[in-house]
């Protein structure tokens, strides 16, 4: 075992045995209200939850998040969650796809269109890897599973952290827009749980990545992951550094005009409805589907994902919502920290609760 091996392989045991999550800050949708209708006058058998993202069309808004590959096990879990995301209809992002381009013997784990032929299913690479490989072989890993999507995931606090990690931070943005150029597929910006601001969320529009998933900060935290992984004494001084998944989600969806996914702490059916409601077109969550992977398999991934749908379909009965388009215009309340901050960027309360 190599230690591109070694490395995924702790990071599910860590991930799956110990407490990652943010201490002190959380995703923000505890702030966030729907206004209840007592007479919603719809049919629930007749609400559209469907979406397009990518131009792909998912059954629901839901995205199972960038998790492993690269190693047996990893492809074990790419299946299980690519099976329930084609039972599902919804997207399934797969981790890094750095092993496969260090081995190609790897690609079997991130090879999953056997089981889901119809899912819009997002590739991974990180930003760090971009310098090395070049788009030529980042194109042809993309193709090699058949993906309909790159994800390029900015993770300078995981690099920064972890003892092996790059930092060397200068000119990605310009090969992101390379990548873009170059790689015949859509590229999606995606962080890893500390969230993208708006001036970050224009560059990346600007460079031509096609969606921008905030992954903001709330869910699981990767400096929690990276020092409970160390043998290195470290007092934790990063565990909750971040843009909170709210904040990051209402921010970025006003900043531009492609697609956001509003992930990171993303804990239900009705989160994935309240980020839709700050303006995203989708939720995602990664922690909860490999949790339910590690207790139960796929049966359990797909009974988590069916339970997310039917949560988000009670949040849009409850709010008189049709469809997703309508469940995005509906009215919040906002308080809170998440109310305060937005305020700050210029968002006001009064005007959720009264659009
Ligand atoms: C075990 C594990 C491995 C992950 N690996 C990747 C990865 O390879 N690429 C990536 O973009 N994000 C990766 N992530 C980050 C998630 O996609 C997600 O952004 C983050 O965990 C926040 O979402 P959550 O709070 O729902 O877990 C990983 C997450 C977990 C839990």
């Amino acid at each position: 075992m190599n230690a591109t091996e070694r490395r995924k392989g702790s990071h599910i045991d860590v991930c799956t045995s110990k407490d990652v999550s943010f201490r002190c800050k959380a995703a923000g949708f505890e702030d966030v209200d729907f206004i209840h209708c007592a007479l919603p006058e719809l049919d629930c058998a007749k609400l559209d939850m469907h979406t397009m993202l990518l131009g792909k069309r998912l059954k629901a808004p839901i995205v199972i998040e960038a998790i492993t590959g690269g190693f047996e096990k990893g492809g074990e879990i790419n299946r299980a969650l690519a099976s329930a995301a084609q039972e599902h209809g919804i997207a399934l992002g797969l981790g890094s796809q750095r092993a496969m381009l260090e081995e190609v013997a790897r690609s079997s784990t991130y090879k999953v269109r056997d089981v889901a032929p119809d899912i819009l299913l997002i590739g991974n690479i990180g930003m760090a890897q971009l310098r090395k490989y070049g788009t030529q072989k980042i194109a042809w890993a993309v193709e090699t599973i058949d993906a309909d999507a790159l994800a390029i995931h900015l993770n300078p606090l995981q690099e920064l952290i972890q003892p092996e990690g790059d930092r060397n931070f200068e000119g990605c943005l310009k090969l992101i827009e390379k990548v873009c150029k170059e790689v015949p597929v859509s590229v999606i910006a995606k962080e890893t749980g500390a969230g993208i601001s708006p001036e970050v969320a224009r560059r990346l529009e600007a460079a031509g990545v096609k969606a921008i998933d905030v992954a903001g900060a709330g869910g699981t935290s990767w400096s929690a992951v990276e020092m409970l992984r160390s043998k290195e004494a470290s007092d934790g001084a990063f565990w909750d550094w971040g843009i909170p998944t709210a904040v990051s989600t209402a921010l970025v969806s006003r900043a531009v005009k492609i697609p956001v996914i509003s992930s990171g702490g993303v804990r239900s059916g009705l989160d994935v409805a309240k980020g839709i409601a700050l303006g995203a077109v989708a939720g995602g969550g990664a922690l909860p589907f490999l949790r339910a992977w590690k207790k139960g398999g796929k049966k359990a991934v797909s009974s988590l994902a069916g339970c997310w749908a039917n949560e988000l379909r009670i949040t849009m009965a409850l709010t008189g919502s049709h469809s997703i388009s309508e469940l995005r215009r509906t009215r919040l309340l906002l308080g809170g920290e998440t109310a305060q901050t937005l305020h700050l960027f210029g968002f006001e309360a009064r005007a959720f609760a009264n659009r």
